[in-house]
């Protein structure tokens, strides 16, 4: 199995809530995966999360589907009940909770977000559900964007949605007049921490917000250009947290919360596992 932090994440939640479960990663080759949701269902087995290649896929194996997945065509989360397996996200809720008590900045906010692949779908979605004023989707593929763009407009609620080129000359001038800027591309990521999906970041000052979901290394080189700035910026790695405490709450029809503290050591035992030390 590749190498994956759930297991070490999901154990702490067992522990935490005192839970009468186990968790493992299984790797399911793409032709099995008909196979593993029968074997939830022969196991008599609570559930199983779901990550990429297999999260579009699963779909056609499953016999409901929450909402959001619905609406976004990817689940991360199969939860069986007397045999019957619904598909559920949790990267939305997950990013929301991330936030803690600072949705508010984002109701009626102009949002900058880099990236239009899987997590920018549940980004641009939860960014329907704060009721952002304003979302501009910046890819390298165009697209890709202008598929997300119109979704957003057509499913998540969103108003008012453009799209860019990363290129564009106007880039400048589109993040000066934006509030919050989401990178939800893998750029900077370990072990191209010295990347950054924004190699100008002149524009950055201390209005904006900067949201990376790269959480290894835990301070991108696009929040440290954005800190520098003057920007508040803030890693992926509690967003990774929600989303698992999410799933969990799905499973165990029970709704877990963790408190600050609580917070503080599952980021620590991830970081640790990362060999994070900031
Ligand atoms: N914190 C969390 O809980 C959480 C949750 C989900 C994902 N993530 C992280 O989010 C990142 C993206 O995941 P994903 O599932 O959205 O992946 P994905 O579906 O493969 O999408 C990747 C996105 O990154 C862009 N991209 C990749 N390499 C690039 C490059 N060199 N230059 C410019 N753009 C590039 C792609 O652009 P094109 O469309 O042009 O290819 C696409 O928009 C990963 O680092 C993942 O670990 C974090």
């Amino acid at each position: 199995m590749r190498h994956s932090l759930s297991p070490i994440l999901h154990d702490w939640f067992i522990k935490k809530f005192r839970l009468n479960a186990a968790y493992a990663a299984f790797e399911v080759d793409p032709g099995n995966l008909e196979q593993a949701v029968n074997g939830l269902r022969a196991l008599s087995l609570g559930g199983f999360n779901v990550t990429i290649p297999h999260k579009e896929s699963i779909l056609q194996f499953v016999d409901e589907t929450s909402d959001s997945v619905a609406l976004l065509g990817a689940a991360n989360t199969l939860k069986n009940k007397d045999g019957l397996v619904k598909a559920f996200g949790t990267d939305p809720f997950g990013f929301v909770e991330s936030l803690g008590e600072d949705t508010g900045r984002f109701k009626g906010a102009r949002v900058v977000v880099f990236g239009a692949g899987g997590s920018a779908k549940s980004i641009v979605y939860a960014l329907g559900q704060l009721q952002v004023h304003y979302v501009c989707i910046v890819n390298r593929s165009r697209a890709r964007a202008e598929a997300l763009a119109g979704a957003a407009l057509e499913k998540y609620g969103l108003q008012d949605v453009s799209v860019f080129d990363a290129e564009e000359d106007v880039l400048n001038d589109l993040i000066s007049a934006a509030d919050i800027l989401i990178n939800t591309t893998s750029v900077g990521m370990h072990p191209r921490i010295n990347e950054s999906i924004l190699p100008d970041s002149s524009a950055i000052s201390k209005k904006h917000f900067a949201y990376d979901l790269v959480y290894n290394p835990g301070m991108t080189k696009f929040l440290a250009d954005a800190r520098m700035r003057g920007a508040e910026v803030q890693s992926g790695l509690d967003m990774l947290i929600f989303q698992g405490l999410e799933s969990v709450r799905i499973w165990h029809d029970e709704h877990f919360e963790i408190d600050k503290d609580e917070l503080k050591e599952i980021r620590k035992i991830l970081k640790t596992e990362l060999g994070i030390n900031e």
